[in-house]
């Protein structure tokens, strides 16, 4: 018992050690990068001449091109910045894009289906960031949309919820148990077709990493759930 005790501490010690390292390391490389680090010149101009700066800002005086600009006016444009900015504002030490830069990026990308390359150049910025940007900010507007239809859903008496109508998605009882919900029922209205076989079976690199984060997640307090290792033994070998 004692031996085992000092071979777990050794192991802990020497794990934390070689973190540690990597993270120097992955910083000092960072360092080493960032002064090599050249502003394309274009770039450097997009406070000025960054369609961001310039053009948009003048289509707000504008409604009806500000319209055809966004395919929204620009009440709702707010609003649906307000929605989203908490998540899009980034906090890192370079200056970075504004949560409304990347939202009208996003919906100018939506909008005109344009080259992201065209985009990019439009708006003065680095045609990987744009790809960046607009991928994140779809993700999140569609998370933000969801939650803001879910939210009215609920405020409405339960007969006479659309977005998302009682027992309709999988519920669990608190302890574990899931109660499947309505949707699993092959139901002429909930768009949901069988997919079928759509090929090889292998996710992606990106999907293994999110099923890792969130599995390490999974087992700190903060992220777990009192019955979850209950529910995984079975009630069996709890020790
Ligand atoms: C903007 O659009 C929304 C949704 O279509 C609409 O409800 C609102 O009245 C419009 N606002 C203005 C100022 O036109």
């Amino acid at each position: 018992m004692e031996r085992e005790n000092v071979l777990l501490f050794l192991t802990t010690v020497q794990i934390a050690a070689t973190a540690l390292y990597t993270a120097w390391k992955l910083r000092k490389n960072k360092r080493w990068r960032s002064r090599r680090w050249w502003v394309r010149p274009i770039m450097a101009r997009r406070e000025e001449h960054g369609d961001f700066a310039t053009l948009f800002q003048e289509l707000k005086e504008d409604p009806v091109l500000f319209f055809r600009y966004t395919r929204m006016n620009v009440s709702t444009f707010y609003e649906l910045l307000h929605l989203i900015s908490p998540h899009i504002t980034k906090r890192s030490a370079r200056p970075s894009i504004s949560a409304e830069q990347r939202l009208a990026i996003t919906l100018r990308f939506l909008a005109t289906g344009d080259q992201v390359l065209s985009i990019a150049l439009a708006f003065r910025i680095g045609e990987s960031t744009a790809h960046e940007i607009i991928k994140e900010t779809c993700i999140l507007a569609v998370v933000c949309l969801h939650n803001f239809l879910k939210t009215k859903n609920d405020e409405q008496p339960a007969q006479a919820r659309q977005y998302c109508p009682p027992k309709f998605v999988d519920t669990d009882t608190g302890n574990g148990e899931v109660v499947p919900g309505e949707w699993r029922e092959n139901r002429e209205d909930n768009n949901l077709l069988p997919m079928g076989n759509i090929g090889a079976h292998r996710a992606a690199k990106e999907a293994y990493e999110i099923r890792d984060r969130l599995a390490s997640y999974f087992i700190t307090p903060t992220g777990q759930v009192p019955w979850q290792y209950d529910y995984i033994q079975g009630g069996k070998n709890q020790n």
